[in-house]
């Protein structure tokens, strides 16, 4: 399978080194000539869980340098923004019955099924790979992509791309693609935001009523929206719906799984790039509305984190009090 991977970053140049490394036919896809002269300068490396690959020779280019080729399978592994705005082009690169498949977080894969059809394979990452230099990378965990049909159920196609992919890393298929997407939004939407904008930890800020009070809020609102779409969220770490009997022992299944982990978006607002929030809990906000489900914790989250990415407010914990008090004003 001709495959195109776009985006040779954390989770893209991971992917990309096992890939090329296990012999596939790859290209790679980046924004710049620069970054293309580099990686076929420099080759690719991975190390951490997994084991360590290298490729010494690849094929990139900038991405428009493929306008004139065609391949079976394009890996979209920007950010969500970048997703967005690269994907129609993109879509142009298939063969007949070629596929996108997007593994962005939260609602990417949706809007872009939306736009561009069932082109659009949807795929969810429990990898989790750093990059520590253009072309060097690091996995973090034996995570998995699991991958599927955004309309749900089982395909043909699905098989194909999981047993292609499977040469490079792990890859399961899904029946139920949208409810694995919300698994991970439900928690992106609250431990990793709510860390984020506090700059604590989940284990840190749960030991405040206020981070409780808002993790509760953002996650049942959250849950409501999935609930209203007609998805039912996969369980991922902890059951979705949280059991009445027993809530503070699920918290604590979250909390031993999440609960130490820096939150990516805390690093976003450190390097002063921009965060994936419209696609995480902005995104819950703008389909909440719409389905008439009420979205107020997940509104002013997206507020204040486009407010940090601003530079007008700081990540603090006084930020959670801020989110109760109501959306502004908004102390420094
Ligand atoms: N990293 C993880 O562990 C992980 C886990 C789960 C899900 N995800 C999701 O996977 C996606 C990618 O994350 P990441 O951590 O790999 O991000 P990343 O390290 O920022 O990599 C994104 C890459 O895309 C490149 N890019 C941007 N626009 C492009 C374009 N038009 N054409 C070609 N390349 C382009 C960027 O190049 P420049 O640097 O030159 O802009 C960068 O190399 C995100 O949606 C993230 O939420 C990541």
């Amino acid at each position: 399978m001709r495959t195109l991977i776009v985006g040779i970053g954390a989770l893209g140049g991971t992917i990309a080194t096992r890939a090329v490394s296990a012999g596939m036919p790859v290209w790679l896809a980046t924004r710049t000539g620069e970054s293309a002269r580099a990686l076929r300068a420099s080759g690719l490396r991975v190390s951490g869980v997994g084991g360590t690959a290298a490729a010494a020779s690849v094929q990139a280019a900038v991405v428009a340098d493929y306008r004139d080729q065609h391949f079976d399978l394009i890996l979209l592994a920007t950010k969500a923004h970048e997703a967005l705005e690269i994907a129609p082009f993109l879509s142009t690169l298939l063969t007949p019955g070629g596929t996108l498949l997007c593994i962005q977080n939260g609602g990417v894969s949706q809007i872009l099924s939306d736009r561009l059809g069932t082109l659009v394979l949807g795929g969810v990452s429990n990898l989790g790979a750093t990059m520590i230099e253009p072309g060097v990378y690091e996995q973090r965990n034996a995570g998995h992509l699991l991958i599927g049909e955004i309309a749900g159920g089982l395909s043909e196609r699905t098989t194909r791309v999981a047993e292609t992919l499977r040469r490079a890393i792990e890859t399961r298929v899904t029946p139920n693609l949208r409810g694995a997407v919300w698994a991970k939004l439900l928690l992106n939407c609250s431990v990793t935001t709510i860390g984020a904008v506090a700059a604590r930890t989940m284990r840190q800020y749960m030991t405040s009523s206020t981070g409780r009070e808002v993790f509760r809020k953002i996650y049942d609102e959250t849950l409501s929206v999935a609930l209203a779409s007609g998805t039912r969220p996969e369980r991922m770490i902890v059951e979705p719906i949280p059991p009445r009997d027993d809530y503070d022992g699920w918290i604590l299944q979250i909390i031993d799984s999440y609960g130490d982990v820096k939150p990516s978006m805390l690093q976003d607002f450190e390097r002063g790039r921009r965060t994936e929030i419209d696609f995480i809990n902005g995104y819950v906000a703008q389909l909440g509305r719409r389905l008439g489900v009420p979205v107020p914790m997940n509104a002013a989250m997206t507020e204040l984190v486009h407010r940090i990415e601003h530079g007008e407010v700081r990540p603090d914990p006084a930020r959670l009090d801020d989110l109760l008090a109501g959306p502004l004003p908004i102390s420094t």
